[in-house]
């Protein structure tokens, strides 16, 4: 069955939680890891993301959009573009909580954004428990993730659940991901702070075949490497990384 939670606190277990927050946590992620960082931790909070800090790991991160007090970078994704540690910590609002609930439950993890929508649809192939994470914004339900839950609905095969059909006619009724994404209330936001460039880049499709996936889940922290190359001995070295 493929499902959809339209918000992140609504996760439930599942075989597979992907998780969607397109404005912009997922795509952050997603762009770390296809630019070279080899693991990104996903905190609950900013204050356990400031607690990870170590001179192997950048702090990304927002508060309200802007970024976070003491971070190294903010939440817009082309920040996280160039590596400057092997790790990246992120902390957001909606979309890292997203990430750490559905860790706590789910027997697979993977981070969606458009970005990376076909590499995710390729992923989920054959999956048969698919729970679609939408992280929402400051919990109420958000047009680009529904937006997006719906166009990977509709690239999967097998049955739907009403949520997954109402998200397919969401997705549907958008002539482009761009015009889903300007009509959020998380683009209001990043206009507010001077990011609307955001919107514009979180909106391109499938221009990455990297898929984030928890290869680690340690004292709460959401551990995320690219499905292609979690081997045992990265997971390994995370878990060093986090106990310093
Ligand atoms: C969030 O997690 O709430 C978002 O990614 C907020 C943002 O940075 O636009």
């Amino acid at each position: 069955m493929i499902d959809v939670a339209f918000l992140g606190t609504h996760v439930r277990a599942a075989g597979t939680a992907v998780v969607i927050d397109v404005l912009r946590a997922t795509s952050t992620i997603t762009l770390a890891l296809a630019s070279g960082y080899e693991r990104v931790l996903v905190a609950g909070s900013i204050e356990e993301a400031s607690a990870l800090r170590t001179p192997q790991r950048t702090l990304a991160g927002e508060v309200g959009c802007a970024k976070a007090p003491g971070f190294d970078l903010g939440n817009s994704p082309q920040e996280s573009s160039q590596p400057r540690t092997p790790e990246l910590v992120l902390a957001t609002t909606n979309g890292a909580p997203a990430v750490v609930a559905a860790a706590a439950v789910a027997d697979e993890v993977i981070a969606a954004s458009l970005l990376n929508l076909d590499a995710v649809v390729a992923h989920l192939a054959g999956a048969g428990d698919v729970l679609l994470v939408c992280a929402g914004t400051d919990e109420r339900v958000s047009i680009e993730d529904v937006y997006l839950a719906g166009r990977l609905s509709a690239g999967l095969e097998g049955p739907r659940s009403d949520a997954a059909q109402i998200a397919e006619a969401v997705a549907a009724s958008y002539a482009s991901a761009v015009e889903a994404l300007e009509a959020s209330a998380g683009a209001v936001g990043l206009r507010r702070e001077g990011l609307e460039s955001d919107i514009v880049f979180c909106a391109q499709e499938s221009i990455f075949a990297v898929v984030p996936r928890l290869s680690a889940t340690l004292d709460g922290v959401a551990v995320l490497t690219p499905a292609q190359r979690a081997a045992p001995a990265e997971i390994a070295g995370a878990g060093a990384h986090i106990k310093q």
